[in-house]
This record gives structure tokens, C-alpha cells and sequence, in this order.
């Protein structure tokens, strides 16, 4: 199972389905929670655990990846309490942000994740070489979930958004599972002396090795058909079904949390 809040967990699955074209994924997102780096901690804990466990209950699963860094920054220790599979969270790859910086590392991610202590406590542990600046922002999630659905991207407000990048970062971790999705738009803003780094590639080489997968499974075998499910009826949109249909998902369902 991939959890999000929306479709920024696809950019991990992406990974995930590269390394593992034959494995069976259920990709969940809380779209009735949305926005997650909004959410009061304690709020965004109890939704998470209530959605894989009504997924787990109706089709079992052998793994989780929390393929949010808003929830993985908070509720991975409710999770591991509550269920006995593996789950796998994905944090902000400041560690390796810090092995290539030479100016200074942004940190783009969502409000929760930029004032998290679990954030302030990876930068300390592991950024030692240059500055960090932190940005959080719930404009640049929206606008990955308005690019799936085939919408325009405003490109003031992303100018503005990326603006105090320019003077102080050469690497920019792209700590919110959304933005990988924008990574083209931002690129064409920020030029080629900023390099972006994500945990999806890691992600997908730790499910590997939690599955306990021999290296003959990875990378072999027929591309399978996923699930995907919507905690809120999603409204149609062609744009967004024909990039599902690309990465191999059946039609959205709708799969309410009961009591949520
Ligand atoms: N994709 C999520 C993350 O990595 C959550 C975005 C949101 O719902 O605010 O933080």
C-alpha cells in the first residue's frame, strides 16, 4: 500500500513501479483530509492510521509507504504501535543535499513539515556545510494537484514562491512528495545551477529490501494493474484518469473512512 494525502505519493509510486514492475500496489490518498501539512498533528495521526486500516482490512497488505512527508514526520511511531507490517516513511533527503551543496540547501515542503522538531532534528543531525532556508507552502501542493488535473499553473505566484531561492540555495530537497511532479516547472525557473533532490529512489530500494525481494524480482516481470483509492468522491477528470491509465491504475474508488 502507498498512502498520501493526494496524488504526490505517484511520484514515489513512479519510483516504486520502476524497480518493482511486478508487485501489487493499492495507492490510497485522503483526499477528504487535504491539505495534510495544514492539519493539527493529532488530526493527521488518527486519519492516517484509520485509512490503513480500512485498507488493510478490505485487502490486506504486506507493507506500507507513507508516501507523505507531512504524515511521515509525525505518525510513524502510532503506525508501528498500531500494526504489525513494515512501514516505510519517507523524510526530506537533507543528508544527501548536504554531500553535494556548496551555497546553500532549500528546503520546500509543506507548513507541517518545515516546523516540525523531527525536521529541525534531521538538519541538525545531518546539514553541517552550508545554510539552511525552509519553505513551506501549500500553494506549490495545490498546484501539483491542479497540473494532474490538466489545469494552468499560475506562474506569478510560483515566481514568488521560488523567488528567495535563487540567492541562497544551489540544491533545493523537494521535502513534500508533490513537488518531484512540478520538478520541470521549477527547473525551467530556477536554471541549471540548482539541482533538485528527493526520497523517492531511496524509498523504492528500502521496500526492497523490507519485502525481504531477491534482485531477480527486481525490475522483471509484466507491469501489473493497481488500485487507487479516494477517502472523498473524486470529481472526473479526463486529464487525471489518463495519467493513472500511464502508470497502470484501474478507474479511482471511492473508499470513505468511516467516522472520519
Ligand atoms: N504530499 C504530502 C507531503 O509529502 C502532503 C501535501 C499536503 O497534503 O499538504 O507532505
Amino acid at each position: 500500500m502507498i498512502f498520501d494525502s493526494g496524488v504526490g505519493g505517484l511520484s514515489v509510486h513512479k519510483d516504486i513501479a520502476a524497480l518493482l514492475p511486478n508487485i501489487d500496489v493499492i495507492y490510497m490518498y485522503d483526499n477528504a483530509g487535504y491539505p495534510y501539512g495544514e492539519l493539527e498533528p493529532n488530526v493527521l495521526v488518527e486519519r492516517v492510521v484509520k485509512c490503513v486500516d480500512v485498507v488493510n482490512q478490505q485487502y490486506g497488505v504486506d507493507a506500507v509507504v507513507i508516501a507523505c512527508n507531512s504524515a511521515s514526520t509525525i505518525a510513524l511511531p502510532s503506525l508501528r504501535e498500531r500494526f504489525s507490517f513494515p512501514i516505510i516513511g519517507v523524510v526530506p533527503a537533507l543528508k544527501p543535499a548536504n554531500l553535494i551543496a556548496k551555497q546553500g540547501i532549500t528546503l520546500l515542503a509543506t507548513p507541517g513539515t518545515v516546523s516540525r522538531a523531527y525536521t529541525r532534528e534531521l538538519i541538525e543531525q545531518f546539514v553541517d556545510s552550508v545554510p539552511v532556508q525552509l519553505i513551506g507552502t501549500t500553494e506549490l501542493v495545490n498546484m501539483a494537484e491542479k497540473k494532474l488535473r490538466g489545469g494552468q499553473l499560475d506562474q506569478q505566484l510560483l515566481r514568488q514562491i521560488v523567488e528567495p531561492i535563487k540567492s541562497h540555495s544551489d540544491v533545493v530537497v523537494l521535502g513534500c512528495t508533490h513537488f518531484p511532479l512540478l520538478e520541470d516547472e521549477l527547473s525551467a525557473m530556477l536554471g541549471e545551477q540548482v539541482t533538485f533532490v528527493d526520497s523517492g529512489e531511496a524509498i523504492a530500494r528500502r521496500v526492497v529490501e523490507v519485502l525481504k525481494l531477491s534482485d531477480s524480482v527486481v525490475g522483471e516481470g509484466s507491469k501489473k494493474c493497481h488500485t487507487i483509492l479516494s477517502s472523498a468522491p473524486e470529481p472526473n477528470s479526463e486529464a487525471l484518469e489518463r495519467y493513472l491509465s500511464k502508470l497502470n491504475f484501474s478507474a479511482i474508488q471511492h473508499c470513505p473512512l468511516k467516522g472520519a
